[in-house]
């Protein structure tokens, strides 16, 4: 006996198959019963004929509970008016478990109940859709970066020093020393960098965040490339060839998914090379055009990304901007000491900062000025330092944070669906 996914059903029609999964839902009158399987590939129809199937078997599979555990056997049709467009007419049932009473029935829940059931949660077809494009998304990534000959250079996570500056770190005790879970694996990487080329690393990334919104997980994963010999216009030049790719990816993997999110592929289908490319300042006009009051100088708050997002269709590039609001390795612009040589990637739709990124100090000097003005401590940057002082070249690189791609490729109000167990504020259960 074969035994398939439910997501590959349609190269099984006219065959006999068995799929192993659990009941979503059933329906049954006198002489048949109409049961919905999922097996986290997708959702099927199988259609138990009391007469086929005998009559102690029907009993069984009528009173079969939501979430109970099945392996169905029959023969697979195209049935357009079905879930998927194929049904099972199904000819064995062997039941595995019976559920207990299920918590998460068919009718709505309220999301506070749905988060406390999060290992519940994740088996409903919305949220299993997400979970799959998730998936797609982190392999078209690693593909891309392996095509183009970059290394998987892995970071630590406990780190004795911060990246991303001290407000939001999580503190842990090495072993009576201060430690840190890494907040972005960018040092690393770029001493990586410098022994491999090019790199990338992909990890988990800790900020202890302390308000709680949309766009905030305490725990997220981030995906981050370092390049030597980079500027800035060729790392903003490889970020849109990453998303494109990324994007291209999943329109085509992932069209059942897709549509289980109702997601507007067209908005997708528009995103194509190049993006868009404005400076911190004409973002800055960009605003005061659209009446908010803003002053040049300050940082974009999340209403304000989405303020400037809104005048494009693809995501867009926002560089240079002040040095003073900008983490301490940032190179300053030569023409402009004022601004750096960063670049945030804005996803349109609202959805906000995706990528942070930019081009670093490389001057030995000015790297041990920006650490004594952002009163860092010097020696757990030594290391550090020596990158400058041994082979420095131009360099640069970003990080893409994957819950906030998920989230705008699926089109989701909020980043606590895009991980299967998000960590926010005060909420670590499960
Ligand atoms: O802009 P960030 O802070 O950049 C860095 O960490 C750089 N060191 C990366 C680098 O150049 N290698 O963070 C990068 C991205 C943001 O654009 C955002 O997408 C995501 O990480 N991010 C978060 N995602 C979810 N929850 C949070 N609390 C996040 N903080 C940042
Ligand atoms: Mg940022």
């Amino acid at each position: 006996m074969v035994t398939a996914l439910i997501k590959n059903l349609s190269r099984h029609a006219g065959q006999e198959v068995t799929i192993q999964g659990w009941v979503y839902n059933l329906r049954s009158s006198g002489k048949i019963a109409f049961l919905i399987i999922r097996d986290g590939s997708g959702l099927m129809q199988g259609v138990v004929a009391k007469q086929e199937v005998g009559e102690a078997l029907f009993g069984e599979v009528k009173k079969l509970t939501q979430e109970s555990a099945v392996k169905v056997t029959g023969m697979v049709r195209e049935e357009p008016r079905s879930v998927g467009g194929y049904e099972m007419q199904v000819t064995a049932v062997e039941i595995v478990s019976i559920a207990a009473d299920y918590p998460i029935t068919h009718k709505e829940h309220g999301v506070d109940f749905l988060a406390e059931h999060r290992h519940l949660w994740i088996r409903t077809p919305r949220q299993a859709a997400v979970l799959r494009i998730r998936s797609e998304i982190e392999h078209a990534l690693r593909n891309f970066f392996y095509e183009r000959d970059f290394v998987l250079a892995d970071a630590p996570i406990i780190t004795p020093a911060a990246c991303e500056g001290t407000t939001n770190l999580f503190e842990i005790d090495y072993h009576g020393e201060k430690g840190y879970l890494s907040q972005s694996g960018q040092l690393y990487s770029e001493a990586n960098a410098m022994a491999l080329g090019r790199i990338y690393c992909f990890g988990p990334t800790f900020r202890a965040e302390k308000s709680k919104t949309r766009r905030h997980l305490l725990e997220f994963w981030m995906i981050e490339a370092e390049m030597a010999y980079f500027d800035i216009d060729a790392n903003m030049q490889l970020q849109e060839e990453m998303i494109v790719y990324v994007v291209q990816r999943v329109l085509v993997k992932c069209q059942n998914e897709l549509k289980t999110l109702d997601r507007d592929v067209e908005k997708l289908k528009a995103i194509t090379l190049p993006f868009p490319r404005i400076s911190y300042t004409d973002a800055v006009d960009i605003l005061k055009q659209a009446g908010e009051e803003f002053t040049w100088g300050e940082d974009f708050g999340a209403p304000h990304e989405t303020i400037i997002s809104s005048h494009f269709n693809a995501p867009v590039f926002v560089h240079r901007y002040p040095t003073k609001i900008k983490a301490f390795y940032m190179k300053p612009d030569p023409d402009n000491l004022d601004v750096v040589l960063g670049a945030d990637l804005l996803a349109p739709e609202g959805y906000g900062e995706i990528i942070g990124g930019g081009q670093r100090i490389d001057d030995l000097a000015l790297l041990e000025a920006r650490i004594a003005e952002h009163k860092l401590p010097k020696e757990a940057f030594e290391w550090y330092l020596d990158l400058r002082r041994f082979g420095t070249v131009p360099h640069s690189g970003f990080g893409l944070g994957l819950e906030r791609t998920v989230a705008w490729l699926c089109g989701l109000e909020h980043i606590r669906e895009t991980i299967p167990f998000p960590r926010m504020l005060h909420k670590m259960y499960p």
